[in-house]
């Protein structure tokens, strides 16, 4: 497969701001693309397909953990901070895929569970066989399992209590995910002074950004509930200072799955900023519920509480991961209501959440996933892309856990895929072959070769949308309408005028998760008498009348991103 030169915005690459602007993939090392033919993908394979990611317009991708693992959860459970898991690749590899990256302007964040270790980790072994040595305090560990007693269990499949007696130490040790997984002592400042080494570690290697794994949950206390505590954000502030002092341009993503004023503490104030960035998990299963119900409500509510951030910071948003999608931040009632829609399977669920990848999840149709992808990428913040649901890959659900959305990128109807030259049965997960989604019907060969596919609706909406940096940079007001099932707003960005492209700007972005055709009404008080056009094709929409109200139809679950230009006065 060969692939052209992809349209890039000028100034992104010396952007100190960079990731407002940018595009991100995330890709799990083990899942793209194998090199050696052991099975396994590695850093290598993935150094193979930087040409199709060029292609297709990413600007910076995310990697999950590639550390030293037992992968017990997915590389989540790290055994050596300084290591690449032989498997994957070496840290020459990776320098080498850094260097890759940064010569086609694109920027490399890795994933850094902070939070804790495997138990495999030589200084959890060190804890348990020595109290008394450098390592004793390094975990939490108690002689009862009565303590923070409000802390809530994540893994609520798997584990009944954040406690696990360990036989060697005859303590119990405190882990907020698996047991497995024994929480790092923030308390203690050697271990505080050990992430900031591990980061050194990464940014020195030339990555350009470090997403922080559930980084509310660094300190615990007896009067909290072990999330966002007031020391941890403290020493968030800290390590916010050293990125700032030692590595300018680079970047933190907060991994905080809470509630909107909680997720936002995650960006700091102006004055004491902690992350640049923070997933956007208020806002991603609000538009999961308004597919279904066929109404905008949930997400005006949600835009109106979640669109200020302090300078510089951005929202990542997204659709899906390589997590379940999760409930927890919804009310019972809407929880229900998802299940019903989207995990009719009790299969499909996954401790708070649903383990599905997004094309299966809107059920194949081809109207919902571009009208998701047009509100992934119109929302204020960047947007994180999943590897392979730009294409539309399938899950499956007969896999444990998580991994039924962590099959083999799936690249041609090939054998494995083209994933892997390996024998199929070597394989770290079987490619999916299901009647919808089988590997021979949806690859990226395939679609390469029709120009109406997913994957080249995908990368033509991403390349508008670098096309105007308002999406990135603008502010964001909803509009009224007169429908339920409407949702407006407008985004509007000044213009730094420093390069090309980057002038003030004003896009009126509608949508309609109606299941029929609808006509609708906008009230645009503002911007009465001006017109509209087009941004995809440059085509004339009515203007807005006099009275700032303008009439559109919209096709069955459909969107429009229309120019505002104004009448000059
Ligand atoms: C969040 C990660 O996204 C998830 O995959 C992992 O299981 C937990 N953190 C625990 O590390
Ligand atoms: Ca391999």
């Amino acid at each position: 497969m060969s692939f052209t030169a992809p349209i890039t915005l000028p100034g992104l690459a010396l952007d100190p701001q960079w990731y407002r602007r940018a595009v991100f993939y995330e890709v799990m090392v083990r899942c793209f693309a194998d090199s050696n033919g052991d099975g396994t993908g590695d850093l290598g394979g993935l150094i193979s397909k930087l040409d199709y990611l060029q292609w297709l317009g990413i600007d910076a991708l995310w990697l999950p953990p590639f550390y030293q693992s037992p992968l017990r959860d997915g590389g989540y459970d790290v055994s050596d901070f300084k290591a690449v898991l032989p498997e994957f690749g070496t840290l020459d590899e990776f320098r080498e895929l850094v260097t890759k990256a940064h010569e086609r302007n694109m920027r490399v964040i890795m994933d850094f569970p902070l939070n804790h270790t495997s138990d495999q980790h030589p200084w959890f072994q060190a804890s348990r066989e020595d109290p008394d040595g450098p390592y004793g305090d390094f975990y939490v560990w108690s002689d009862t399992d009565k303590k923070y007693e409000n802390i809530r269990v994540i893994f609520v499949d798997t584990e009944e209590s954040n406690w696990t007696f360990d036989p060697v130490r005859r303590q119990f040790f405190f882990h907020r995910f698996f047991s497995h997984q024994p929480d790092l002592n923030f308390e203690n400042p050697a271990v505080q002074d050990a992430i900031f080494d591990i980061i050194r570690f990464w940014f020195d290697m030339g990555v350009d950004g470090i997403r922080l794994d559930a980084i509310p949950y660094l300190f615990e206390s007896e009067e909290g509930n072990g999330e966002g505590e007031p020391p941890t954000h403290a020493y968030i502030q800290r390590l916010r200072r050293m990125v700032d002092d030692e590595y300018p341009g680079r970047m933190l993503v907060a991994e905080a799955n809470q509630w909107p004023r909680e997720v936002a503490a995650f960006f700091g104030t102006a004055e004491e900023p902690e992350c640049h960035m923070a997933f956007d998990f208020p806002v991603m299963p609000r538009i999961f519920y308004s597919l279904r119900s066929q109404t905008s409500g949930e997400l005006v509510k949600i835009l109106s509480e979640t669109t200020d951030v302090p300078p510089g910071a951005a929202w990542g948003v997204f659709l899906r991961n390589h997590d379940e999608l999760t409930l927890e931040m919804v009310s019972e009632e809407y929880r229900q209501a998802m299940y019903g829609w989207y995990a009719y399977d009790p299969r499909m669920r996954s401790n708070v959440g649903i383990r599905r990848r997004l094309a299966p999840l809107l059920d194949n149709s081809r109207a919902e996933l571009e009208l998701a992808h047009a509100l992934l990428f119109a929302l204020p913040g960047s947007p994180f892309l999943y590897y392979g649901d730009e294409i539309g890959m399938g899950d499956n659900i007969w896999l444990s856990d998580r991994d039924a959305s962590r099959t083999p990128m799936q690249w041609t109807p090939d054998r494995n895929a083209g994933f892997s030259s390996a024998d199929p049965g070597k394989l770290y997960l079987p490619v999916v072959q299901s009647l919808v989604y089988h590997y021979s019907l949806i690859n990226v060969e395939a679609q390469l070769a029709q120009s109406r596919s997913l994957l080249h609706w995908v990368r033509n909406v991403i390349h508008v949308r670098k096309a105007h940096p308002t999406f990135g940079l603008g502010s964001l007001q909803v509009q009224q309408t007169d429908h339920e099932s409407a949702l407006a707003f407008v985004r509007s960005y000044a213009g730094s005028g420093m390069h090309f492209g980057d002038q003030s700007e004003e896009i009126l972005c509608i949508f309609s998760f109606a299941h029929n055709p609808i006509s609708v009404t906008v009230q645009m008080p503002e911007h009465a008498g001006a017109s509209l056009t087009d941004l995809f094709g440059g085509g004339q929409f009515p203007s807005i009348a006099g009275d700032g109200v303008v009439t559109l139809t919209l096709g069955t679950q459909s969107f429009y991103w229309l120019k505002i230009t104004d009448r000059p006065a």
